[in-house]
């Protein structure tokens, strides 16, 4: 089999996706588009990679498959046209930014028949990634509540994320959106799927103002799962990053290390097992996780989760049944409880149901919901917040003085 050519759509996060084919040769990159000139430059140099800025012309070059990095809040449109054009996809996270589109996507999903991957890469930190094998080797028992957080202090670094621009995604979203790095390693891991859901908003605060940001600064969902068990998933601006999780189950409990605790954050799970239900004689025991992926993957970022999800992508293709991929029902189960629990704080914290899209009774009403976020949604439930020119105006000469200094 020939070598897959692979387009990146999208050049700033695309930039990881870029390496990781550089570096293998399981696939190439034949072409990247990005609208912005500068950020196109560093692959001009590149033997058989052609730059584009205008996505239609992108779209026809020669390709097996594209990875969708581009703006968070309009992957599903963009996706669908690949499908429908015989493409694979990659997507970034988010998946959809309403659940209208979530149906439309599963359809076009499943008449293409097309691999549809989801690039939820928390899913494959050294500590998710052995929660996962831990779960399946059935020690912890049954899942009975979960936590899983993702809390990133974006503040010294809006003005690269968002470029001054008042109405950049990451400036309008309602705080519960961004909820897959959170709850994915919990699914992904157990299997189990979310039934429903209720949302709660972290206010907007002083150092919201300061970015631009118009949305609550943290969002909660608490999640009800398919076996009953309770999921609480956070995430947002708060002040100090965490990217934590953890489980209880019949048979004990398993948590990747705090990263106050300085003792290895996602390269660290500790385990507390008991051999029977009733036994509570388990001792804390450390474990540092090691696949035979590790080391290739610490090239890559994100603590190695980087090198996965692609990889399992280009297994998928291959045809290799076995590619531990996030497929497209898994990634709508982990990104539509964002949605509907911004649903349940718009509507005083009713809890909401969760469509499983693999349902095609719940796809078809699903399709009437067609409020999408960046435009139907407001950014925060409290009330419009407003925000002065000037705010913008700091961010984008910030960002103008360290571009220089580069
Ligand atoms: N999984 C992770 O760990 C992780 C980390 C960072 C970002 N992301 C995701 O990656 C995606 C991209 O994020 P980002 O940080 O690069 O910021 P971004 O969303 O601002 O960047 C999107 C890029 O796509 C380009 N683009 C958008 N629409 C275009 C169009 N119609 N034509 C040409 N170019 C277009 C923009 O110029 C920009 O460079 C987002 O979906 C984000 O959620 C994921």
């Amino acid at each position: 089999m020939s070598l897959l050519k692979i387009g990146v759509f999208g050049a700033g996060r695309g930039e990881a996706m870029i390496r990781f084919l550089k570096s293998t040769r399981e696939a190439q990159i034949v072409a990247v588009c990005d609208k912005v000139k500068d950020l196109l430059k560093p692959f001009e140099k590149y033997t058989g990679v052609i730059c584009y800025t205008d996505f239609e012309k992108f779209i026809l070059h020669d390709m097996d498959a594209v990875v969708l990095a581009n703006y968070a809040n309009e992957h599903a449109p963009y996706a669908i046209r690949c499908l429908n054009k015989g493409l694979h996809v990659f997507s970034e996270v988010l998946p959809v930014a309403s659940l209208a589109e979530a149906a439309e996507l599963v359809e076009a999903v499943e008449k293409s028949g097309k691999i549809y991957a989801y690039g939820e890469n928390y899913c494959y930190m050294p500590a998710s990634l052995e929660m996962k094998r831990m779960y399946e080797s059935g020690r912890l028992g049954e899942l009975e509540y979960a936590e899983g957080e993702y809390i990133h202090n974006c503040l010294p670094i809006w003005a690269e994320i968002t470029y001054g621009e008042p109405d950049h995604w990451r400036n309008t979203m309602p705080a519960t959106f961004y909820c897959t790095h959170s709850i994915g390693p919990i699914l992904h891991a157990t299997k189990l799927r979310p039934v429903s859901v209720t949302g709660f908003e972290i206010p907007y605060s002083a150092k919201c103002a300061m970015m631009g940001s118009k949305g609550g600064a943290a969002g909660i969902e608490m999640i009800t799962l398919s076996n009953g068990a309770v999921l609480r998933s956070t995430h947002g601006n708060l002040c100090k990053n965490s990217i934590w999780y953890s489980m209880y189950g019949t048979k004990g409990r398993m948590e990747s290390a705090r990263e106050d605790a300085d003792c290895g954050d996602m390269f660290t799970l500790y385990v507390n097992f008991d051999e029977t239900e009733v036994s509570c004689d388990g001792h804390a025991e450390k474990v540092i996780p090691h696949d035979k992926f590790a080391d290739i993957a610490a090239e890559l970022g994100h603590k190695n989760s980087d090198y996965y999800p692609m990889h399992w992508f280009i297994e998928a293709i291959k045809g290799n049944k076995d590619a531990d991929y996030v497929d497209v029902y898994e990634a709508l189960d982990m990104a539509l409880p964002g949605i509907l629990a911004y649903v349940s704080i718009l509507d005083g914290g009713a809890p909401k149901k969760i469509p499983d899209m693999r349902n095609e009774e719940e796809r078809n009403k699903a399709k009437l919901d067609t409020r999408r976020m960046g435009k139907d949604f407001p950014p925060y439930s409290r009330g419009e917040i407003t925000i002065d020119n000037a705010v913008y105006e700091r961010l984008r000469s910030k960002l103008k003085n360290k571009e220089k200094k580069q």
